[in-house]
């Protein structure tokens, strides 16, 4: 098999895509997981668990606490609180990672008013690995200096680690999921899904697909949240319609 079929494999199973610059990375990371596992490029996909160790391997899984703040700010004004004061709400991290983006969020809520004991925030990711990580909730010492001060009370330090307080760790749930899967979202389900950081990476032309997802399984009215320098395309107003009241542009639901 040549790189280019290995992209386009890579591409149909995760909707990732190389682009010119990013080709020398994918390269790197091909030859580093043959190596690992004394591998050659045809034996990858001959079973599925090889396959998603492979597909582990290639994604990005770069995250961090509080990544964007200010738009973490206006979206906890503008939209979190009202779903803390109702109490019943569901939000959904799709491409969560190691969970951090998760745990900002239930931080946050926490923040803002009382909350049920309740899986109340979800992560879905593609990659096993990055999921085990996020289940454990441990992270290294060296992240606390992303988590501003009044957010340290959910956290403790041992040693080098950072462990999430059980408080929130109870709020939250990880899945494996694909997100260019509809089998993977149930209907109606969720206020607002958090995409950030994912589409920079998508084929542009596996973005609809995905937004087809999203707009399934979010309520009537839902919030599609993606990073600052992510815009959905004018097309894709027609399913979800941008709501700039403030600094950011979050996106609303349509029909
Ligand atoms: C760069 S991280 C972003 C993490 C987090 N949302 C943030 O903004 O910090 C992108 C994540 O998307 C996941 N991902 C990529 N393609 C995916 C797919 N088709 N389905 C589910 N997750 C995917 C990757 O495994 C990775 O963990």
């Amino acid at each position: 098999m040549k790189l280019d079929h290995l992209i386009e494999k890579i591409q149909q199973l995760s909707g990732n895509y190389y682009a010119e610059d990013r080709l020398q990375i994918l390269q790197k990371k091909i030859e580093n997981f043959l190596r690992k596992n004394n591998l050659s490029i045809d034996e990858i996909f001959l079973n599925e668990e090889r396959t998603s160790l492979f597909i582990d391997n290639v994604l990005v899984n770069k995250t961090s606490f509080f990544r964007h703040y200010q738009q973490l700010e206006e979206f906890r004004e503008l939209y979190l609180k009202p779903l803390v004061d109702k109490k019943e709400f569901r939000i959904l991290s799709a491409g969560c990672s190691t969970g951090k983006e998760v745990y900002t969020l239930a931080m946050m809520a926490m923040e803002t008013g009382s909350l049920p004991e309740r899986k109340l925030f979800e992560g879905m990711d593609l990659s096993r690995f990055a999921l085990s990580v996020a289940r454990k909730g441990i992270y290294s010492r060296r992240t606390l200096d992303q988590i501003p001060k009044e957010y340290r009370k959910y956290i403790s330090i041992d040693g080098e680690y950072l462990y999430i307080s059980e408080k929130i760790k109870k709020l939250t749930e990880f899945t494996r999921g694909n997100i260019l899967d509809s089998k993977a979202f149930p209907e109606n389900h969720y206020d607002v899904i958090f995409c950030r950081n994912v589409f920079i990476y998508f084929n542009p032309e596996y973005i609809n697909y995905v937004l087809y997802n999203f707009r399934k399984a979010l309520k009537k009215d839902g919030v599609l949240v993606v990073s600052p320098v992510e815009f959905l395309s004018p097309e894709d107003h027609k399913l979800f319609r941008p709501e700039k009241i403030k600094q950011y542009t979050f996106y609303r639901r349509v029909g």
